[in-house]
């Protein structure tokens, strides 16, 4: 199943339940939420309390993507604030595979991201503990960047290695840059979940989403 995950960094955030509510009306079917700390990425968000508020207002699945250092620190309060998928950096935790398990046993989807300047090849030893792989297609930090062309690369490598462990139920995210443009291109590499920020709430969010649904 393919799907688009709006992502709300950049929506207006005087009206960010609404701005949910009214994606998920349209037919999105997932939320993306990008957590960051100022110090993983240089530049701060938003955290668990502001997603246990818009857990309210939408019953469609929350795909936390943590942008933090050492996030094993927090993985329960996101489980609690409503997380149903969370997502770390591989360059961002010291154990990985510690953190990776500790998302799952609290019954919660776990995602490995890894940014543009990490090869593909770092996840083989992580494939049997995550649900799926996050492929940045921007450097993480920031929203309404270009998306990097090498992305396309990666999500195959990532689409053939997964076939090669007997992991063909890896779930494969692209996050960066997607629109109208390029989302079919992604898709076509082998993601099913594509992330869109800019894409979605710049503009008319109904309509956004509807039109990009259409091309998955
Ligand atoms: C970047 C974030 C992305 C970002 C996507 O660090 O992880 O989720 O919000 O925004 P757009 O679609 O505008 O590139
Ligand atoms: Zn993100």
């Amino acid at each position: 199943m393919n799907y688009l995950a709006p992502s709300v960094l950049a929506a207006d955030f005087s009206t960010l339940g609404n701005d949910i509510a009214v994606a998920a009306a349209a037919g999105a079917r997932m939320i993306h939420l990008d957590v960051m700390d100022g110090i993983f990425v240089p530049n701060i968000s938003f955290g668990a309390p502001v997603i246990a508020s818009v857990r309210k207002v939408t019953g469609v699945l929350f795909d936390v993507h943590l942008m933090i250092h050492e996030p094993i620190r927090y993985v329960e309060d996101f489980k609690k604030a409503g997380a149903d998928m969370i997502t770390v950096h591989y360059e961002a935790c010291e154990e990985v595979k510690d953190t990776l398990l500790a998302i799952r046993s609290m019954g919660v989807k776990a995602g490995i991201a890894i940014s543009p300047d990490t090869p593909v090849c770092v996840l083989i030893p992580y494939l049997d503990c995550v649900d799926m792989v996050l492929v940045m297609s921007v450097y993480p930090g920031f929203g309404g960047q270009s998306f990097i062309e090498d992305s396309i690369l990666k999500i195959r490598d990532v689409k053939s290695m997964a076939k090669e462990h007997n992991r063909q139920d890896l779930w494969i995210e692209v996050d960066g840059g997607i629109d109208r443009s390029n989302i079919e291109k992604v898709k076509e590499a082998g993601a099913n979940v594509m992330v869109a920020g800019s894409a979605v709430f710049r503009g008319n969010i109904m309509q956004n989403v509807k039109e990009l649904k259409d091309l998955l």
